[in-house]
């Protein structure tokens, strides 16, 4: 089965949150630690927005993915996700106490079930990309896998995140640096899901490819401003996280570098830009277009 052209974003989202349930329902279960078992499904069922996957699943219906083939790359990558935010919220990190709306993972466990919870899902995403049963083949797992670690390890998230502890606070920060460190951080793993959505779809034109890099790259480096937008100026309540989180930390955000004013418009300039980047594809990418405004635009 693939996803039609009529589906409308709500829709996906709504396909999207039931299909990752009935994935992750299946793995968290019998895990010989009860402790390590309720704290993945406690930090899984939390309801975070599953961007990500909708990525996947809205970028998998211009090249007709099976539906089956897409929950791997999507399940797989909101575990990495949520792994990483996990560990994000860690003293150690950024030391945060509330996490869509409840308390962190480290907050209602403890520091070394959270670690270990963040450890387990992650892992989980390799052992679902290798083995979680559909139709996809051997080799195009290879691929995935190989774009999704990219992402998140030493190349991607891991390195980014590690600058982001040890220079964001540093007020002589390029804004050079600052882009690279968002990219890295937040831009590789959203970008990936582009490349992963055209994967499952069995896309092997390099234009394609090429286009959607850069439309990935720019809705990542955007995503993150407007995180960092969102932490100055939404509620706690409305944000699910404790609103400026980024100050306390003294992080040199983009807004702080460049003006409120100025980020929200870098956001605008942004979603112009990747609207531009996936203008040829027409019609098709309607969904995808539909998402990034949804994404780039949202108040939590
Ligand atoms: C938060 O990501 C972390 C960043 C990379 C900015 P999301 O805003 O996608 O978090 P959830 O999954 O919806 O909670
Ligand atoms: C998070 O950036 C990036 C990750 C890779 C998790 P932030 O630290 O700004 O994310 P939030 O605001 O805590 O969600
Ligand atoms: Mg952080
Ligand atoms: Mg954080
Ligand atoms: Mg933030």
């Amino acid at each position: 089965m693939t996803i039609t052209t009529e589906l409308s974003l709500t829709q996906l989202i709504d396909t999207c949150s039931q299909r990752l349930s009935t994935v992750f329902s299946h793995y968290l279960d019998n895990i010989a630690s009860p402790d390590l078992e309720s704290a993945m499904k406690y930090t899984l069922s939390n309801g975070g927005k599953r961007i990500r996957p909708l990525l996947i699943y809205a970028t998998g219906q211009i090249f007709n993915a099976p539906l089956e083939n897409l929950d791997i790359p999507a399940s797989s990558v909101e575990l990495i996700h949520t792994y990483s935010l996990i560990h994000d919220d860690l003293p150690a990190m950024d030391n945060a106490d509330l996490r869509r709306g409840k308390a962190t993972c480290h907050k209602a466990y403890d520091e070394g079930i959270a670690i270990l919870a963040g450890d387990a899902l992650h892992t989980l995403a390799m052992q679902m990309m290798a083995s979680h049963p559909a139709l996809l083949k051997a080799e195009r797992r290879l691929q995935m896998m190989s774009v999704l670690s990219k992402a998140c390890g030493p190349y991607g998230m891991a390195a980014g995140q590690a600058l982001d502890i040890t220079v964001m606070n540093d007020t002589s920060l390029s804004a050079e640096l600052l882009k690279k460190i968002y990219h890295l951080k937040t831009g590789c793993l959203l970008s990936a899901c582009i490349e992963l959505g055209r994967l499952a779809g069995e896309d092997d034109n390099d234009i394609n490819q090429a286009a959607l890099k850069r439309f990935g790259d720019i809705i990542g480096f955007a995503f993150q401003i407007q995180d960092d937008i969102l932490d100055i100026e939404t509620c706690t309540e409305a944000l699910g996280k404790r609103q400026g989180t980024d100050q306390v930390n003294h992080k040199i955000t983009y807004p702080k570098m460049h003006g409120l004013n100025h980020a929200k418009a870098k956001v605008s300039s942004l979603y112009e830009q990747a609207l531009e980047e996936i203008n040829y594809l027409g019609q098709r990418a309607q969904l995808l277009r539909a998402l990034i405004g949804h994404m780039l635009y949202r108040n939590n």
